[in-house]
């Protein structure tokens, strides 16, 4: 009897901060979205052997594999760990439409795709929290200490809103309008950010406080509109976060250049996602048609990729 799934699959998806970026880190709310558009697809099939892998990446042995694939390697190890079986005798294919460090949680997503597509092969029942505890013990080996957002968000399908220290909260989302995404093309700087922000903070205390607080209020209002359906309501939300992200110094040209042409083109909002000075922004469209055009808007003034997310009410 045949014991073993071969060949035995995992997927996980992208993540996008709706609202909330850089505030967080000071205990004010914030709003997440799972994004589809993007994924990742870890199959496995047996082998003789050491572990061998076959991504964009790299291809050879995993023990070969350089350091931006840590994340992949702590995966297997950790779950075969948990599974009690030998961290040998399979070839794991990863193919993955995640740009990497654009603040989409590709490294976490691919963690959750590889756990998935071990426990499939060995046949045994993975819940929710072991799945997180997985990605969150991968990811703390390979890249320090994570939130334990991307966890979250890669591998569930509701959005949250989340606090610093508070269990995620989940906020169904489901309106009649579209969220377009862009990249900039370039890579996130949110170790950078995050720094500067907080040398902000220690320096001009009362008007960094100001400004995140007005950050975390925003993020509040747009959960308001959320939970009322409201699209207008939301994109001016995003719009003021945008400002108030440009002037704690985590924009940068690029992102601007695109959040305006994606107003010109009749976004009812937009702002940057993530942490910034580079990764992605995204833009509020209140139907098809205006999506596409914010779309081509934005590629025509420099977006690498755009990407067009129904947030459900078609
Ligand atoms: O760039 P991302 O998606 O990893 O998001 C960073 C979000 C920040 O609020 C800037 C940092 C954080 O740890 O919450």
């Amino acid at each position: 009897m045949k014991t073993v799934s071969n060949p035995a699959v995992g997927t996980a998806h992208g993540k996008i901060i709706l609202m909330g970026e850089h505030s967080v880190v000071y205990g004010e709310p914030a709003i997440a979205v799972p994004f589809p558009s993007v994924s990742v697809v870890a199959t496995l099939t047996e082998k003789s052997g050491s572990i061998t892998i076959e991504s964009d990446y790299f291809t050879g042995e995993l023990d070969q594999a350089p350091h931006s694939l840590d994340n992949l390697k702590a995966a297997v190890q950790v779950t075969c760990e948990a599974l009690g079986q030998f961290a040998s005798g399979f070839h794991m294919h990863i193919q993955s439409t995640i740009p990497p460090e654009r603040g989409m949680g590709s490294s976490a997503a691919v963690a959750a795709a590889v756990i998935r597509s071990l426990y499939a092969h060995f046949h045994r029942d993975l819940d929710r929290e072991q799945l997180l505890r997985l990605v969150n013990v991968s990811e703390t080996i390979a890249h320090g200490n994570p939130s334990g957002l991307d966890a979250w968000m890669t591998s569930g399908e509701i959005p949250v809103y989340f606090q610093k220290e508070k269990p995620f909260e989940p906020l169904p989302l489901q309106m009649n309008a579209y969220l377009v995404v862009a990249d900039t093309g370039q890579k996130g700087q949110t170790k950078d950010t995050v720094r500067d922000v907080s040398r902000l903070e220690q320096l001009y205390s009362e008007e960094a406080r100001r400004i995140i607080r007005r950050l975390g209020a925003l993020a509040e209002q747009a959960k308001v509109a959320i939970q009322e359906k409201n699209p207008v309501q939301l994109g001016e939300c995003m719009k003021k976060a945008h400002s108030q992200l440009m002037t704690l110094t985590v924009s940068n040209a690029h992102l601007d250049r695109l959040v305006a042409a994606a107003l010109y083109a009749g976004a009812l909002g937009a702002k940057l996602t993530g942490g910034g000075r580079g990764g992605c922004m995204i833009a509020l469209a209140a139907d098809r048609m205006a999506a596409e055009k914010i779309a081509a808007a934005l590629e025509h003034a420099g977006a690498e990729q755009t990407w067009i997310h129904s947030l459900g009410g078609d």
